[in-house]
């Protein structure tokens, strides 16, 4: 049966009806909402790059988390600037380090706000890598011992979940490991499953300083043209222990999170990062976009596409929008 019998603008021509069979929506608790904090007092430093997002010392913070409570959004994802920085990142897994003390901050003053942590070094490392370096190599066995550090570490100050960004192999299991046994069975792990080596993370690298000083990611990072092998990352994570898993980029990579939806009941995050937010406020600067109707295609295709959860800068613009 085709035209003239099925007409398919039939089900287009009112916002009510269109409202009625509109199969994707947006609500706040989809969301996550990055966050960057600073070391100091009443420090607040606009990110050049990234229009809008800024680094916070941990007294900001505690103000920017309570508005974000307030607009319904569940949970802040928490990335540390420590003012130092050495060959092993040790201000990373230290117990009173940056996002250890903001995240005993916010639990104490934003209750009932998630705070997830990001688990990473590079952005603690003086050379900038995910991992231990030696002889110009990324070392990954030697890296998952400071990897699970920093996640008890998080853990200890009262983070709600961690989420491994360092793509190192066996870091999930390692971490899981370390949580059961320091007492944190109950804490759930986000992994950045399928984490690819893209320059979409350019604006991040420069709101963190955590560019690396040599060489590039792609040693551990995923291939931009590998989707089996995102698969197999996705299936490796799971079996380590893994109770969300995260595709990253998102838009760039929305046949990842559609494959990813497919093949785990997990919950499945996706990130719209650095440069997907900048290329939208950069266009809409330039008035080449509506910058409204940009960010809310894309989190809807995001969500389309099989994500349960977003990680975006958009998040607070968008509940706004929503409310
Ligand atoms: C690593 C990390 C990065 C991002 C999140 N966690 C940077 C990288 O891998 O270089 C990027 C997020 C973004 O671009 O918004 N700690």
């Amino acid at each position: 049966m085709a035209f003239p019998i099925q007409r398919l603008r039939r089900l287009r021509q009112h916002e009510s009806l269109r409202r009625m069979v509109r199969e994707t929506t947006l609500a706040p608790a989809d969301f996550i909402y990055p966050l960057f904090v600073v070391e100091g007092r009443d420090r607040r430093e606009a990110i050049a790059s990234m229009p809008g997002q800024h680094r916070l010392s941990v007294d900001l913070l505690i103000k920017e988390a309570g508005e974000v409570k307030a607009l319904g959004i569940p949970a802040i994802i928490l990335f540390g600037i420590p003012d130092r920085k050495d060959e092993h990142g040790s201000s990373g897994f230290d117990p009173h380090g940056i996002v250890q003390r903001a995240v005993r901050a916010v639990k104490e003053h934003v209750p009932g706000l998630m705070v997830i942590t990001d688990v990473c070094i590079d952005e603690y490392t003086s050379h900038g890598h995910c991992g231990i370096v030696r002889d110009g190599k990324i070392l990954n066995d030697e890296t998952l011992d400071c990897l699970r550090r920093m996640a008890h570490t998080h853990a200890e100050a009262g983070a709600d979940m961690v989420a491994p960004s360092d793509m190192m192999d066996g870091r999930v299991a390692a971490i899981r490991k370390e949580l059961d046994e320091g007492g944190f069975p109950d804490l759930p792990i986000m992994a950045y499953a399928a984490k690819f080596s893209s320059c979409f993370y350019a604006p991040f690298r420069d709101a963190a300083h955590s560019s690396p000083q040599f060489g590039d990611r792609q040693s551990y990072q995923m291939d931009p043209a590998n989707g089996r092998e995102a698969l197999r990352e996705i299936d490796l994570d799971i079996e380590e222990g893994a109770d969300i898993v995260m595709v990253k980029p998102a838009l760039p990579y929305l046949d990842i999170i559609a494959a990813a939806r497919g093949r785990t009941l997990l919950p499945v995050a996706a990130y719209q990062v650095s440069g997907e937010y900048s290329m939208i406020k950069a266009a809409a600067q330039a008035g080449w976009l509506d910058e409204s109707r940009a960010m809310m295609e894309s989190l809807l295709a995001i969500k389309r596409a099989g994500a349960d959860l977003i990680l975006t800068y958009f998040a607070k613009d968008a509940v706004r929008l929503l409310h």
